[in-house]
Parts: C-alpha cells; sequence; structure tokens
C-alpha cells in the first residue's frame, strides 16, 4: 500500500449540503464570564481544521475573516460562512487584502512555506495582538526519543545525505514547520505567540484519507486484520478538540508552545483496536499481525495512527502532551470520532466517486486485507 503519511494536500469535492449532526452540539458552549469576543483572522480556514475552528469560534461570540484564494470549498460546517467575512489573496504573491484591518488574533493554518509565515506575520504584527501557528509534532522528525517534550530540539536543517521520496518530504516538512515557528515568533515574540503542533488529526472534513480506513472496515465487521505489536505505541487527535484548544488557548491568551496529542492517557496498539472494537456493535473478530518483517514484505509499514514504531519512526507517537492537557486540551470518545467520521463519509456532501477511489484502490488495505490474511493463515499453518 502505497500512502505517503504527509500527502496532505488533496482537492476536495465541490461539496454544499449541511451536516446538522456536526454543528448541533457546538452551540451549547458559552463564553466565560470576562473573556471579550475576539476579532479572529484565519489564514486558510476553508479546509479541514479551519471550518471546526470557525464553528467553535462563532458559537462562542467571536467574529471571523478568512484569508484564502477562494478555491477550496469546505465539507463540514458550510453553513457557517455566510457570517465569516472571506478575505481573497494569495500567499504566494497577492496579501493585499490583509493590508489593512485589526484584529485580535491571527491563525496560520495555511502555512506551506516559512516565506509565507515570515511575510505575514511581519505584515500583521503592529496589527494583530496574537500569532496562534499551526505547526505539528513533524517539528521533532526523524522521531528518535522514548519521550518528547515541548522542550526538545525541533528540525531546523535538512540533512545531505541519500534518502528516499518518503525520508525527504518528512524532512521538509519538519523543517518548514519549525522555521515558520521560529519566524512567527521574531515578528511577535514569545509573549505574543502561541504555536500548537497537532499529532495525526482525524474527523469530519479530513482530507488526507489517513484514518477513514478504520471507519470504513470497523462498520464492515467480519474478520479484521490489526497490524502492529501489542505495546506500539498510537497517537491521534479528534480535529475538533485542536479547534477547541486552539480557540480556548486564544481566549485565555495561553501564549507558549503545546503539543495536541491524544489520546489523553498513552495508549498502544492492542488497547486502540480493543476501544474501537464495540463502535458499531457488530460482529468482529480481530486477527492481530504482530511480525514486522511479514508487514513489510505486505506493504504495510503503517496503518495511521499505527506506525511501525522502527527507525526514524521509532517516538512518533511518543510526543508528550502533559502541557496541553493542563491547559485545556480535552479528547472525546474515540467510538464518537469514528462514527461521526464515518457519517460524514457517507454523507452527500462527498461524490460517490471520492467514496469509490478509496475504497476500490486496489492498493489499499481494504482490498488487500482478505489476501494478507489468507498469506498470514498459509505461513502459520
Ligand atoms: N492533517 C493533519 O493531520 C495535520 C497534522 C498536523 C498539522 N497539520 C497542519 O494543520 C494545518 C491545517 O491543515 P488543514 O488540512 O486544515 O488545512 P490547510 O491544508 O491549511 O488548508 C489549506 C487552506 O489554505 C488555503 N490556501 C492554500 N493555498 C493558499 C495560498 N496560496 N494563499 C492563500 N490561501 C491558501 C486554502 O484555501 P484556498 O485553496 O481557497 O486558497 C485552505 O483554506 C496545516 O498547516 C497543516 O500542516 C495538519
Amino acid at each position: 500500500m502505497k500512502l505517503t503519511r504527509r500527502n496532505f494536500v488533496k482537492k476536495s469535492g465541490q461539496v454544499l449540503l449541511a451536516l446538522p449532526l456536526l454543528g448541533s452540539s457546538l452551540m451549547s458552549f458559552k463564553l466565560p464570564q470576562n473573556t471579550r469576543p475576539l476579532k479572529i483572522l484565519i489564514l486558510g480556514g476553508t479546509s479541514f481544521l479551519g471550518p471546526h475552528q470557525i464553528a467553535y469560534a462563532l458559537s462562542r461570540g467571536h467574529r471571523i475573516s478568512t484569508f484564502t484564494r477562494g478555491k477550496s470549498k469546505p465539507t463540514v460546517h458550510f453553513d457557517k460562512f455566510d457570517k465569516v467575512e472571506q478575505l481573497i489573496g494569495d500567499r504566494e504573491n497577492d496579501l493585499s487584502a490583509i493590508e489593512t484591518g485589526e484584529w485580535d488574533l491571527v491563525i496560520d493554518n495555511s502555512g506551506r512555506k516559512t516565506e509565507w509565515t515570515r511575510k505575514t506575520a511581519q505584515l500583521l504584527k503592529d496589527r494583530a495582538s496574537i500569532y496562534m501557528y499551526t505547526s505539528s509534532t513533524g517539528v521533532y522528525y526523524p522521531y528518535l526519543k522514548e519521550s518528547v517534550d515541548e522542550n526538545d530540539q525541533v528540525l531546523l536543517t535538512e540533512p545531505k545525505i541519500e534518502m528516499d521520496d518518503e525520508t525527504k518530504l518528512e524532512y521538509w516538512y519538519g523543517v518548514m514547520k519549525a522555521t515558520s515557528e521560529e519566524e512567527t515568533i521574531k515578528a511577535f515574540g514569545k509573549d505574543r505567540s502561541i504555536i500548537v503542533r497537532p499529532t495525526y488529526m482525524m474527523g469530519p472534513g479530513d482530507k488526507t484519507d489517513r484514518f477513514i480506513y478504520w471507519p470504513i472496515r470497523l462498520s464492515r465487521g467480519g474478520e479484521m486484520l490489526i497490524p502492529g505489536q501489542a505495546q506500539d505505541p498510537v497517537q491521534y487527535i479528534d480535529v475538533r478538540d485542536v479547534a477547541q484548544f486552539m480557540i480556548n488557548l486564544a481566549e485565555k491568551n495561553l501564549t507558549g508552545t503545546y503539543n495536541a496529542a491524544g489520546p489523553e492517557k498513552a495508549t498502544g496498539m492492542h488497547k486502540f483496536a480493543e476501544e474501537i472494537k464495540p463502535t458499531f456493535s457488530n460482529e468482529i473478530s480481530y486477527v492481530y499481525i504482530e511480525d514486522y518483517p511479514f508487514l513489510l514484505e505486505n506493504e504495510l509499514p503503517y496503518l495511521v495512527p499505527w506506525i511501525m514504531p522502527t527507525g526514524n519512526n521509532y517516538g512518533t507517537a511518543r510526543i508528550k502532551n502533559k502541557k496541553a492537557i493542563e491547559n485545556g486540551l480535552k479528547c472525546r470518545d474515540l467510538k464518537q470520532s469514528i462514527r461521526d467520521t464515518l457519517a460524514w463519509w457517507n454523507s452527500e456532501v462527498l461524490t460517490q466517486e471520492r467514496r469509490d477511489k478509496f475504497e476500490n484502490d486496489p492498493k489499499g488495505l481494504l482490498q488487500r486485507e482478505e489476501m494478507i490474511l489468507s498469506k498470514w493463515k498459509g505461513k502459520k499453518n
């Protein structure tokens, strides 16, 4: 299976219907007393994380502007966008729409080049109070340590060594995120910067198709392959929990750097598998395959959130979230995340073509699982 773990930039289908179940729970939140409504500018905002930030921020009484090229269409919360000021430009070469205006908070979601963050942070430093940069745990690549917290060294330069394309992408991404963090702090100073480093995000609206395997496969029931050893650590986070955490940090002016990684308590692959088993109340039996060489032979080096914890990926799911938890990160029930994600996947907002492309991909595990299981049973007999 040739999934590229960092292959996050994908075009979505054009979609325009509402998903009431995603919005309904938001309206119960209230802004705490003494918290004033914020004027927020989101660079990006129409892809995966942004719409959830917008829905939550609006429910808290904040005002939102987005800055995008006007190309990406959200697949969640699109009904909220008539309450959002939509500024159009291009981070590559046209920032004119944000050359005037003042904001309490800038959220830089769409950072794809260090240069982009340098320019917007410099442009906005005297007209915005706080700059929040959406970074990634990718800044810790290569993941060689037993545990990593926010004070650990981040990746500031790409090594000049021979490497495969996927490793190159990991290095490029880590350096881009880490140096963009630096540009944020250079312009705004530590006391006006918030850096959030999410691990793999999943949930409704995900364009990466990295996690959707689990909701689809669990809903089908039957005999199911679980790759990885019992204690292999796994980390993931519902995108809505990241969105709420980020807005809450800004409301409380909690500047600094935070690893946004769930679950709240560290877990291993088999615990993860047991936790998700009852998601759809159907009959499921697991076949655990712990044999790394066999998994590699069968092109199964990862099935996010499981990533074989070897080599540069040893510590990929050993990121400490203590600081984030202490400062308000809450992780919702994993089974609910899976059910909501499947409801979104099967809803009219996505095209059948998109679903078919993933579900019928001959290289994908949905199509290959039966064959791998039969090989595994043959090997054992
Ligand atoms: N997905 C994960 O698991 C994960 C994990 C850790 C960190 N992150 C980080 O989380 C952040 C948010 O990710 P996301 O998936 O929600 O969204 P995203 O990929 O940041 O969404 C792209 C947004 O940027 C806008 N955009 C793209 N190119 C632009 C340009 N040249 N000028 C202006 N706007 C542009 C898009 O709108 P237009 O196309 O209309 O311009 C869209 O609103 C990213 O920085 C990502 O690196 C993601």
